[in-house]
């Protein structure tokens, strides 16, 4: 059985900007009952008031759509306990979708940064998601269909220097993800791995210690609603893994095939090899 967003309790974080701004437009318009998670409040707002005009609907065809704003920061325990709680209100003890797309990224050598940049990365891309996951099984155990959606990267398959924590942080919630998806395979909760590729979002300008020359787009590079209505197909046919531009693919192939040429690709890409 595929996922219904008609009717669908969601969870989504990281929803004030990019992939996740999409994400919630498009969930809502689906007809699902999103619990969108950020720390900007009105940004939130703003995305309420989007949502909102979108899916006014007709008399024909009313939208059933609805967007709860939680603000606050999901590396903080308590907020992630709110989150939980209000979709267990909103949705009476049942979760369908879990969609962990809060990110950050940190760029620069791993030898200049800090030990601070290194915690920070993990908090937010891997121990937030997973103890928000945590929380939720139990109520995404009485879901339909259920998903637990984690938003990856390319480099949760191959890291590149200069991005050792974000590489770190994905290929953890990588291998996490494959781990849980055959835990929870006996009570029909699917776990889908989205690893998108560069992104047109606001992601490059919240990097941490990121240098000017890394706040440009590469080559190929997707729009945040491409992401989106790639990551959202990913979860209707409920699919295990995907990974979304050629760009991408072609680079984890490539790596599992002659792993050594691809160490000398990225490596000479470094500015003291150019
Ligand atoms: N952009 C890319 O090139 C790219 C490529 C591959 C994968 N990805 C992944 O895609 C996901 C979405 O990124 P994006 O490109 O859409 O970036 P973005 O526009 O910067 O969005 C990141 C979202 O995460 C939220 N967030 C960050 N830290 C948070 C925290 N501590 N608590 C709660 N929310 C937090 C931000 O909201 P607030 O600031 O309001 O809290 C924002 O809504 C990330 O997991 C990222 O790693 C991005």
């Amino acid at each position: 059985m595929g996922f219904q967003t008609e009717g669908a309790i969601a969870i989504l974080t990281g929803a004030s900007s990019g992939i996740g701004w999409e994400l919630a437009r498009l969930l809502v318009q689906g007809g699902a009952r999103v619990i969108a998670v950020a720390r900007r409040r009105e940004r939130l707002q703003a995305l309420r008031d989007a949502v909102m005009t979108q899916t006014s609907g007709t008399a024909d065809r009313p939208s059933r759509g609805v967007l709860t704003a939680v603000e606050g920061d999901i590396t903080e325990p308590e907020v992630r306990q709110r989150v939980i709680d209000v979709a267990h209100e909103i949705g009476g003890g049942r979760l369908d979708l879990l969609i962990n797309n809060a990110g950050i990224g940190a760029i620069g050598s791993f030898e200049s940064a800090t030990e601070q940049r290194m915690r920070r990365v993990m908090e937010v891309n891997f121990f937030a998601p997973v103890e928000l996951t945590r929380l939720a099984i139990p109520l995404l155990k009485q879901g339909q269909a259920p998903v637990i959606c984690n938003v990856s990267s390319v480099l949760g398959h191959r890291a590149v220097p200069d991005k050792s924590e974000y590489c770190a942080s994905k290929f953890a919630l990588h291998g996490w993800s494959d781990a849980l998806r055959a835990e929870l395979y006996p009570n029909g909760i699917q776990v889908t791995l989205v690893s998108p590729s560069t992104t047109r979002s606001e992601f490059f300008d919240a990097v941490i210690d990121s240098a000017p020359r890394e706040k440009r787009w590469g080559l190929g590079s997707w729009p945040p609603d491409r992401v989106a209505r790639a990551t959202l197909r990913a979860i209707r046919r409920r699919r295990a893994e995907v990974i979304l531009s050629c760009g991408g693919k072609l680079l984890v192939y490539a790596d599992r095939v002659a792993p050594p040429l691809v160490n000398l690709a990225v490596a000479s890409r470094r500015p003291e090899h150019r």
